[in-house]
């Protein structure tokens, strides 16, 4: 265990750049990644302080004047990633950072639940609490941003324009949208595939539409009511919308801790009302006992069952009822007993792909949220196997960025696949250990 932990802390060390924020994984991912930034910080907390506290405020001090936080904030000069920011032109938005070069784009709000976790992990510390005072607002900030202009029918839930802003990339989620659309064939050198096998990566068809998004959202300076409008990908995302509940209630707590702040207390809990009826209400599949995605530019729930599908239990929005129907659904198609959880993809549906990163592959930061979720629900037993395949793929693999679900994997000696000496997989590695 110990040798693990020390393992998972020289990752974190190797990761950790001057600038004070942290690389997911060398050469393929150069930069500080949103959510992965929050998860990295979990790992630092564990042994050095310090570090998770840098790396928080490094990315809060990326935000925008309208509350907005980028998915990728390029601190330096890379030739190892594409696209990267001389594509996205972020500065097109007005109030884009004057100080960071970034995306466009966003990626699911973690920060409030990080804090959260941050001061559990100190045992409730003034040092802590001191140091949440001080960058609460800009969470808080973030969450009116998505509120105030991402709630497109004004129902507590918030869109999603594009299949990054999600985190599971290329998931077959996706696949529909895809071909409502049909972008031109863009040139450019693909950085990712020299890094990784292609075999485990999107295709070049795929990279297509994700280019073609960006460069509507350009067209219209990154405005979000046009891109409301006029993005071919407009979609609620079940894990998107769940990670904001649980991080409102976070702020929520942290705020009541803090004192005073009673309109923002007030505001959050509102919205924090209406989305979870709004999760339920639209989201909820009873038939196929999961929560789905909603496309909204075609208006329909897209029929298929990932490990997003099971993260509202996370938010503690499901009633009883409805997360014994979301237990029952991953026990029957996720959980044989040749299989680790958590597939990211319905591993009984035809375009699962066990070694395509989100197509398939067990993710680590997913099995985190699965855990809590399942503990929330009082699914001990079931929570604690999602802790132990997580701990079990790590050991027999390595730090990767993604693993095989299957037990017996014909395919390869080794079942880690993606990037190496990955930070979230190192970190919370730590989180699930301590
Ligand atoms: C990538 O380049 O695949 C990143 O995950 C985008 O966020």
């Amino acid at each position: 265990r110990d040798k693990l932990i020390n393992k998972a802390i020289k990752v974190l060390e190797d990761n950790f750049q001057d600038g004070g924020f942290t690389i997911p994984s060398k050469g393929l991912y150069p930069f500080q990644w949103k959510w992965d930034s929050g998860f990295i910080a979990l790992g630092f907390a564990h042994y050095d302080l310090k570090k998770a506290k840098i790396e928080v405020e490094t990315l809060l001090d990326a935000q925008w004047e309208n509350g907005f936080i980028p998915h990728i904030i390029f601190h330096t000069d890379s030739d190892s990633y594409f696209p990267g920011p001389d594509f996205h032109q972020s500065n097109l938005h007005p109030q884009s950072s004057k100080k960071y070069r970034s995306t466009g784009m966003t990626q699911p709000p973690v920060m409030g639940f990080i804090l959260e976790r941050l001061l559990e992990i100190d045992k409730g510390s003034d040092e802590m609490l001191e140091f949440i005072s001080k960058q609460i607002d800009k969470v808080y900030e973030n969450h009116v941003y998505f509120y105030e202009n991402r709630d497109w029918n004004n129902e507590g839930l918030v869109y999603i324009y594009h299949n990054w802003e999600s985190g599971t990339d290329n998931s077959p989620m996706w696949d529909d949208i895809w071909l409502t659309m049909d972008p031109p064939e863009y040139e450019f050198e693909r950085r990712d595939t020299s890094h990784v096998d292609a075999s485990q990566r999107p295709s070049k068809r795929e990279y297509d539409h994700y280019l073609y998004i960006i460069d509507v959202a350009k067209k219209y300076n990154y405005d979000d009511a046009k891109i409301a409008e006029h993005s071919p990908f407009l979609v609620l995302d079940p894990l998107f919308n769940s990670i904001l509940i649980r991080s409102n209630e976070a702020l929520i707590k942290l705020y009541k801790l803090l004192g005073g702040n009673d309109e923002k207390i007030a505001y959050l809990k509102s919205k924090q009302q209406k989305s979870i009826q709004s999760l339920n209400a639209k989201l909820f599949n009873e038939e196929l006992g999961a929560y789905l995605h909603f496309d909204l530019r075609n208006n329909r729930q897209i029929p298929y069952i990932s490990s997003s599908s099971f993260t509202p239990l996370y938010s503690g929005a499901p009633d009883r009822a409805m997360a014994e129907r979301l237990v029952k659904t991953m026990i029957q198609k996720f959980g044989g007993e040749d299989r680790y959880l958590c597939a990211s993809f319905d591993p009984t549906h035809e375009k699962f792909n066990p070694k395509k990163y989100w197509r398939g592959p067990v993710w680590i930061n997913m099995n985190w949220m699965l855990y809590h979720g399942l503990k929330r629900y009082g699914y001990d037993e079931l929570g604690q196997r999602v802790k132990n395949d997580s701990l079990e793929l790590v050991e027999n693999n390595g730090f990767f960025e993604y693993f095989d679900s299957r037990k017996a994997n014909p395919d390869a000696e080794k079942s880690g696949y993606g990037g190496d000496n990955f930070s979230w997989s190192a970190a919370l590695l730590i989180d699930f250990l301590k």
